[in-house]
């Protein structure tokens, strides 16, 4: 019997150290997956080198391109219709998902946010931002959460979560790098549990 390899579409705004992550877990796990597509709402950054660097086809899409949001959203999905994707991956992709993207992939789309949802989460609430306000909060531990993606910022069915301790004396930067290495982990394990769950 023959096993489809899924299809992988990773959207990125950043360094895209997530990216490279699952790109290395997918091979050391020998995950029967493969990430055919990097997509950016910036022609350069790290994720976009990476995967240039490794064959893995780019697309630069924005909304500036297109004369509406709602052509900018058709656009984004026949793009992806296109390349077959069966899954997509947010790693860092600092922009609201279209609606129609969404729609068009009901459980098939995962977030990864740096902070345990429902806390932290939100509008406004990405990158340094997060681990800021978890120390104003003065929590004793934070995270990071791999959810699905609905038509709701960060409210999604939670698949996956991890702890992180809080130290003391933590900089917002200091505590980022901490679960940033955590994401690295949970996010390959995370897309381990939903090609489990598809298969089974
Ligand atoms: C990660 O910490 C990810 O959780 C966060 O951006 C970082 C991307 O880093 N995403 C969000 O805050 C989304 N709400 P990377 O570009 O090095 O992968």
């Amino acid at each position: 019997m023959t096993t489809h390899t899924t299809r992988i579409a990773v959207f990125c705004s950043g360094n895209g150290s997530t990216f490279k992550a699952l790109f290395q877990a997918i091979r050391n796990k020998t995950l029967p997956a493969k990430i055919v597509l990097c997509l950016s709402n910036r022609a350069r950054c790290g994720a976009m080198e990476f995967a240039q660097q490794n064959g893995i086809t780019t697309l630069h899409i924005t909304e500036k391109q297109f004369s509406s949001f709602e052509e900018f959203a058709t656009a984004m999905v026949e793009r992806l219709k296109e390349h077959k994707i069966d899954i997509i991956l947010l790693a860092g992709y600092m922009r609201k998902v279209p609606d129609a993207v969404v729609a068009a992939f009901p459980e098939r789309m995962l977030n990864i946010h740096p902070a345990l949802l429902p806390k932290f989460g939100g509008e406004g609430m990405y990158g340094i931002h997060v681990h800021t306000a978890v120390l104003e909060a003065s929590e004793t531990e934070t995270g990071a959460t791999v959810h699905f993606v609905n038509e709701e910022y960060d409210k999604g069915k939670i698949l996956l979560q991890r702890t992180v301790p809080v130290l003391p004396y933590d900089t917002p930067e200091t505590l980022a790098a901490r679960v940033l290495a955590c994401e690295h982990a949970l996010y390959p394990d995370a897309l381990e549990k939903l090609l489990t769950l598809q298969r089974s």
